[in-house]
Formats: structure tokens, C-alpha cells, sequence
């Protein structure tokens, strides 16, 4: 039996979304191991990669395979490397960045398409990221209500920073005016229908007033977090995840006061989305 070096292993992680991907060494991976990488995280959603232990030149030299880098306006820049962003949480902090479900950069009319985050500094237990798959949500709805959903759009915006806790100091010029996306969205690279709505960044269906939207996007929410759509990840020394924000969403754990957590993320650039 030949032993065919230097591919990538798979294993899922859960039922609808997640992958663990072992073998390849992303620093030094071929043009082929990184589409074959880019193909796990479109049919996954999100994909971890351990012992990776990338610096910032790796980080940016993986995230230009899948596009342009796409800065963060509200996080503080990582020293010397304004392309990164610090997702750092001090040992005071009982809130985190990402402490509630949601999707990057929903608020941009033309949203992130994945972001990477690099484990830097883990506390000693605790600060896992959860992840929800959009499309298993999509496709556990009534016929009814997935037509009903493909018929909205809905309203994003970045006002939510103005009032976090999480040790963000937003310039006033950071803040832009809302924008628009269907409610279920067609994945740029795949096709398959998405439900893009989440509850950091969504505010109200296109004229729906808000305490009219409220409902109707709590069941969505409730119905993408099930448990059962969900994927945690258990982060490791030098641990690598990529996610597609337009696939699933994500939840960072703020269990684990008095200690220090640092990731550094980039978000690659993504495209305006069209309606499934
Ligand atoms: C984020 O929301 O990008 C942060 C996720 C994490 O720190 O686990």
C-alpha cells in the first residue's frame, strides 16, 4: 500500500458544519493543498488546523490565497501589522469581542468572506468558539417559511459598537450608514441558500418596523443556534480556524475571567450578496 504524504486528513468535527484538518504545515502548503483547504471550508464552514504556530507574515500570506485583506475598522491593529487585527481579552474582562452570535462584517455591503484566526495566547481552560451552520438552519424550514424568506431583506448596521464592553474604542468616523441583504442569501462560491441574519448586526426586515422584525428574527436566530446545527471548537497551542461568514456563525466562550486570551484575525474581503 503507497502512503501518500503531505494531504491533508479530514474529520468532521459535528453533524452540520466544522472539520479538523491535519498534515500539511500551512506555511510552507502548496497552491493545490490550499484549494483543497478552500474546498473543506466551503463544504464545512469552518475548518481548525493545529499545530500551525504561524506568524503574522504566514497569516497574511494565507489570507491573500483566498483575496484581498479586508482591515477591520472598529478592532486595534496588531503592532507593526495594521492588516491584523488583536482579539485580545484581559484578565479584568468578564466581556469578550464576539461574545454573541453573529457573522462579520454583516454590516459592510459587501461582507467578509472568511475570516482566520490564529491562537496566540490560550488561558488554561475555557474560551471556546462555537459555530452554527446557516445553511442546516436554512434547510430545516418549512417550505412555507423559506419561501416567505426568500421573499425579505433586512437591514445591518454597525451601531452595536457604539455600546460594547469588550475594551473596543471605536473612532466616531468608523461608524457607516446601514446596509441592505436578502434574507437568505445564494453562497457566491457554491450556490447553496444560506439564512443571513444574526443578532449583533441585523435590526429589522425592509419595511418591517423593528418590533415587527423582533419575532420573526429571534425564531431565526433560535433555529440556527440549535444545538444540533452547532460545532465548538476546543482551541490548541498554534491552532488556526477559518470560517465563511456566509455559511456559519460564531460564539466566543467568556468563560475564563482572570486570565489573558490573545487571537489575532484577518478578514478576507467578500462580495455584495444575492438572494437564493
Ligand atoms: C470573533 O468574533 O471574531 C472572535 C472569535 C473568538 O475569539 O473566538
Amino acid at each position: 500500500m503507497s502512503i501518500v504524504k503531505n494531504k491533508w486528513s479530514i474529520k468532521k468535527l459535528a453533524g452540520h458544519c466544522g472539520a479538523r484538518l491535519e498534515g500539511v504545515s500551512l506555511a510552507n502548503a502548496s497552491t493545490s493543498q490550499l484549494e483543497e483547504m478552500r474546498s473543506a471550508l466551503f463544504e464545512y464552514g469552518v475548518i481548525v488546523m493545529p499545530e500551525q504556530h504561524l506568524n503574522p507574515e504566514q497569516h497574511i500570506a494565507l489570507a491573500e490565497f483566498f483575496g484581498e485583506i479586508d482591515v477591520n475598522r472598529f478592532f486595534t491593529p496588531v503592532p507593526c501589522h495594521s492588516a491584523i487585527a488583536e482579539v485580545r481579552t484581559s484578565p479584568g474582562q468578564t466581556e469578550v469581542i464576539g461574545g454573541t452570535w453573529h457573522t462579520d462584517h454583516s454590516y459592510d455591503p459587501a461582507p467578509a468572506m472568511c475570516s482566520i484566526l490564529n491562537a496566540k495566547k490560550l488561558p488554561p481552560f475555557g474560551g471556546d468558539t462555537h459555530f452554527a451552520s446557516m445553511a442546516a438552519a436554512y434547510r430545516s424550514l418549512s417550505p412555507g417559511l423559506q419561501n416567505m424568506l426568500r421573499s425579505l431583506c433586512a437591514w445591518h448596521s454597525d451601531s452595536s459598537f457604539s455600546n460594547s464592553n469588550v475594551g473596543i474604542k471605536p473612532k466616531k468616523n468608523a461608524f457607516r450608514d446601514p446596509t441592505i441583504h436578502p434574507v437568505v442569501i445564494k453562497h457566491p462560491s457554491t450556490g447553496v441558500p444560506c439564512v443571513y441574519v444574526n443578532g449583533d448586526f441585523t435590526t429589522n426586515f425592509e419595511n418591517w418596523s423593528l418590533e415587527e422584525s423582533a419575532p420573526l428574527l429571534s425564531y431565526l436566530y433560535a433555529v440556527i443556534t440549535k444545538p444540533v446545527f452547532t460545532a465548538r471548537v476546543v482551541w490548541e497551542p498554534g491552532m488556526v480556524a477559518i470560517w465563511d461568514n456566509r455559511l456559519v456563525q460564531h460564539y466566543a466562550t467568556a468563560d475564563y475571567s482572570g486570565y489573558t486570551r490573545l487571537m489575532h484575525r484577518i478578514t478576507v474581503a467578500g462580495v455584495p450578496l444575492e438572494s437564493f
